[in-house]
């Protein structure tokens, strides 16, 4: 049985939606953002803050390497930017069912709207820097998911009954003789 993984963008929706699926599934829910601010005693802002983008994109690699040696298995909320080091790529893919959880801009905008915890989207011009980031890293998304959802417009509820259902076909066809 392996992780679900959840990529896509900031305020996609991967740890509510990761909530709820670790709640549908009863296995354990961990947010790699979470993770980290724990291990740090710090925010995510203040981590970029105190020690740069690069360090913070080290703890997630380092994280990542760690997190392909456990057993059992999880729901895994990854950080937005994640999948944006190569060298990530492959483990993200070992580690289990990689779900992209797909957001346009304004989906975005409206989602994070007062939210001021993502240290990449602060001095103004959010929604051009969304739709660049957008363009660099939808691709890499997708290249990665075994599932794209489009989330837009959707309640929760269903987009987490679509990610259950495609994650239990998942399990019983590796189990099939
Ligand atoms: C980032 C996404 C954030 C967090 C950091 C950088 C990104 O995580 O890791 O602010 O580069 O997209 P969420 O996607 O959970 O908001």
């Amino acid at each position: 049985m392996k992780n679900i993984v959840l990529i896509g963008y900031m305020g996609a929706g991967k740890s509510t939606v990761g909530i709820q699926l670790s709640d549908r599934f009863q296995i354990a829910f961990e947010d790699t953002d979470q993770v980290i601010e724990k291990r740090q005693n710090m925010a995510v802002s203040e981590i970029f803050e105190k020690y740069g983008e690069e360090s913070f994109r080290t703890m997630e690699t380092e994280l990542l390497a760690q997190m392909a040696e456990r057993k059992g298995r999880r729901v895994i909320a990854l950080g937005g930017g994640t999948p944006m080091r190569f060298e990530n790529r492959e483990r993200i893919k070992a580690l289990g069912i990689v779900i992209y959880l797909r957001a346009r801009p304004d989906t975005i905008m409206e989602r994070l709207s007062g939210d001021m915890s993502r240290p990449l989207l602060r001095g103004g011009g959010a929604r051009q820097k969304i739709e660049q980031m957008l363009k660099e890293r939808g691709p890499v998304y997708e290249s990665l998911s075994d599932l794209t959802v489009d989330t837009d417009g959707k309640a929760f509820e269903n987009i987490v009954d679509e990610i259950g259902g495609f994650y239990e076909a998942a399990c019983n066809k590796r189990t099939e003789p």
